[in-house]
């Protein structure tokens, strides 16, 4: 591949500078207000996703975003007898050098995070990470919008990921130094970040004057927080796990006595399927202040801002950003 063909990808947060992640929140703005503006954007391009893992929201909103721009999506999902031959051993090298003659784009949810970064570096067409087992970043942008329109700025907000930390807590402390919020992970001590991903995390947030806290009290972390999320105890692909967990996160479920702990005006996140009673009740869930619908719609629009910034449709810098 020459250089200058390199396409540009989302493995995770750590492919996109502040601006850059900045630059995808303000054009989510603008899709979500103007849609219409937008329509066509994607026309003649096609998009494979390549799903290892279930999805409702993911799939969901990348196929119906992608038409609602004009583009064509095909899902293959890679289990079973008419899956994705890359679910029975084709190399993701392969399927990526195969799938960049066909189409524009590759959305792909695996377990491991390595095929992702296989499948981006063989890739002449941009790879999107739609959730592995170290990251979720589109999850990640949604949820930025979200407080972004909540709150109005993200500038000094304290995000307070409670439970488990995984995909979707990794991809938020990414996220906190590049869009200006502190994350503080509130987790078991058997049960913490990556030392890798907690290292970029605080360096980052070093740099760019922001936060990365870990906790094992949830009750003392979440005190002043203007967020409070969480997320299942058992991710997909730990079933097996799934009753040692639930015994290790019995003191981190969120109800209302943590919620009141928060600042006043705090909301409810979580990035959805949630586990009604187990890391959630239904009255914090369905209460005043969660945001949670607010997080699944956002997925829409800040992934469609994504695929037109990372196909070139719309430029990363805005006249006058430079
Ligand atoms: N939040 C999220 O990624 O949901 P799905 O697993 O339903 O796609
Ligand atoms: N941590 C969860 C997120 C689901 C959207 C999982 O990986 O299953």
């Amino acid at each position: 591949m020459r250089p200058e063909a390199m396409p540009r990808h989302l493995r995770s947060l750590m492919d996109l500078s502040p601006r850059e992640l900045k630059r995808v929140l303000e054009l989510a703005r603008t899709v979500k207000r103007n849609p219409a503006a937008y329509h066509g954007r994607l026309a003649g391009r096609s998009f494979a996703l390549v799903f290892s893992k279930q999805s409702t929201r993911t799939r969901v909103s990348f196929e119906v975003g992608i038409a609602q721009l004009g583009g064509h999506s095909l899902f293959l999902p890679a289990g079973g007898q008419t899956g994705a031959q890359m679910g029975r051993g084709e190399t993701p090298a392969d399927t990526a050098r195969v799938l960049s003659r066909y189409v524009q784009g590759i959305i792909v949810r695996w377990h491991e995070h390595s095929t992702i970064e296989e499948l981006a570096a063989a890739s002449s067409v941009p790879v999107v990470n739609a959730l592995s087992d170290r990251y979720h970043p589109c999850q990640a942008l949604a949820d930025a919008q979200t407080l972004e329109e909540r709150f109005g700025s993200l500038r000094g907000l304290k995000l307070v990921f409670v439970g488990p930390a995984n995909n979707v807590s990794n991809s938020l402390m990414l996220a906190g130094p590049r869009a200006g919020f502190d994350v503080t992970v509130a987790c078991p001590a058997d049960l913490v970040p990556e030392p890798e991903v907690l290292r970029r995390a605080m360096s980052d947030a070093a740099e760019h004057g922001t936060r990365i806290a870990l906790s094992h009290d949830p009750a003392e972390a979440v005190v002043g927080a203007n967020a409070i999320y969480t997320d299942t105890w058992v991710s997909m692909g730990q079933e097996a796990e799934a009753e040692a967990l639930r015994k290790k996160l019995a003191g981190f479920r969120v109800d209302a006595a943590l919620m009141s702990r928060a600042a006043p005006n705090a909301v409810f996140m979580h990035c959805l399927p949630a586990h009604r009673g187990e890391e959630v009740t239904d009255e914090v869930l369905d209460g005043p202040h969660s945001i949670v619908l607010d997080e699944a719609e956002n997925r829409l629009h800040a992934q469609k801002a994504l695929l037109l910034l990372l196909c070139g449709v719309e430029p990363w810098q805005t006249p006058g950003s430079a």
